[in-house]
């Protein structure tokens, strides 16, 4: 199992391995195969995002002094000091997901967990590609009899890149899952609009008797904030990489170090515009999220190799969902401030 620490609590969790519960009394059935469809989602979004006063971020000389800048303020005012103005959202981003459900029907199959991974990884980061067997959450998820739907976050994968410093926010993000949770209790995950683009089209109809929000690090920030402004939308929260104190959402970013996407892989981000930044070499990476020797350096390569642009604008809104209580959410919470003590058996 790979040891792991979590120092950026908007970042991710790398990868552990996910196993059942010892003496669990769930069952774990072997050889269950899963249905799947990958579906592009429109999703509505009205939400207030704001514009902030930070440096432009158009190129890596600007992407080094926006990282001295924040973290000099960071460290001596509230972020939220830097507000300019609001910026009401109120648009239709295209959002790229996958939904699995096992394909030999059982007690859990209608429980549907939704995963948000944190920042800087799109949904592969539940699908690990090396060792799924031992890594892949989905497939663990899928053994152990439920369905599971993962997505691209706005501005990463396949889903819309928008503008990097207003539109790729906490306040958007936040709705976002909020839509694709509806979508989902609704069984409308693949009508119309959406547009199927592989896989099985009954799959996307299927109706959960129960939606469980699964989280990482950032991931979990948002998911905070679903089950406090639509309580009743979830009937129980996983929250890892998370760990709820006034310093949470503070992240330095002088400790980490970052490139304008499109000039740090012309290849793989040049369709990314300004505002996105991302995590630039496998050592950085490493000093990030694996700690220790125990981890299999393959995992470190496969991080960095499908490791995903983020917005200054993310950053920026960091403090703006200001944790207010899930008081109409009366579900089971887990909150875990590592992932190494899930399974998903729990
Ligand atoms: C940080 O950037 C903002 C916006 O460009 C600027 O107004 C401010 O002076 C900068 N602060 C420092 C310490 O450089
Ligand atoms: C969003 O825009 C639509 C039309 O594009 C409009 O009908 C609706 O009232 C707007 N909603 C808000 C909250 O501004
Ligand atoms: C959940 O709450 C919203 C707003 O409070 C309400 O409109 C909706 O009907 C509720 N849904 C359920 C299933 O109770
Ligand atoms: C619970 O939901 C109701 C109806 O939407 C709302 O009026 C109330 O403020 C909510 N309470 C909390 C604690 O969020």
């Amino acid at each position: 199992m790979a040891k792991i620490a979590h120092l950026v609590p908007l970042g991710f969790l790398a990868f552990t391995s996910v196993v059942a519960a010892p003496g669990s009394a769930i069952e774990v059935r072997h050889g269950v195969g899963k249905d799947c469809v990958e579906l592009e989602v429109p999703v509505l979004v009205v939400a207030t995002d704001n514009e902030y006063n930070i440096p432009r971020v158009d190129n890596n000389i600007e992407a080094a002094d926006w990282s001295v800048n924040v973290t000099t303020w960071s460290l001596l005012v509230d972020p939220r000091a830097r507000i300019v103005r609001p910026v009401p959202i109120n648009a239709t981003f295209k959002i790229n997901a996958k939904l699995c459900v096992p394909n030999q029907r059982g007690p859990r199959s209608d429980i549907l967990q939704i995963a948000t991974q944190g920042n800087g990884f799109d949904k592969r980061y539940w699908d690990v590609e090396p060792s799924p067997e031992k890594y892949s959450y989905v497939e663990a998820a899928i053994r152990a009899g439920y369905s599971i739907l993962t997505y691209d976050k706005l501005g990463t994968g396949r889903s819309d890149k928008p503008d990097g410093y207003t539109h790729v926010q906490i306040p958007s993000e936040v709705e976002i899952l909020a839509g694709l949770t509806k979508l989902a209790r609704a069984g409308k995950l693949a009508s119309s609009p959406s547009r199927i683009l592989s896989g099985r089209s009954t799959v996307g109809d299927f109706i959960p008797r129960k939606v469980v929000q699964v989280s990482h690090a950032y991931g979990s920030i948002l998911v905070q904030s679903v089950l406090s402004k639509y309580g009743n939308l979830s009937d129980a929260a996983i929250l890892t990489g998370f760990y709820p104190s006034s310093k949470q959402g503070i992240v330095n970013v002088g400790y980490s170090d970052h490139e304008y996407a499109a000039e740090h892989d012309r290849n793989k981000f040049g369709d990314y515009g300004p505002g996105y930044i991302v995590l630039t070499t496998r050592t950085t990476q490493q000093r990030l999220f694996f700690h220790g020797e125990e981890f299999e350096p393959r995992l470190l390569d496969h991080a960095n190799w499908i490791k995903q642009p983020k917005t200054v604008g993310t950053f920026a809104s960091q403090l703006t969902n200001q944790f207010i209580p899930a008081g109409n959410f009366t579900g089971p919470v887990k909150v875990s401030f590592s992932m190494a003590f899930i399974s998903v058996s729990t």
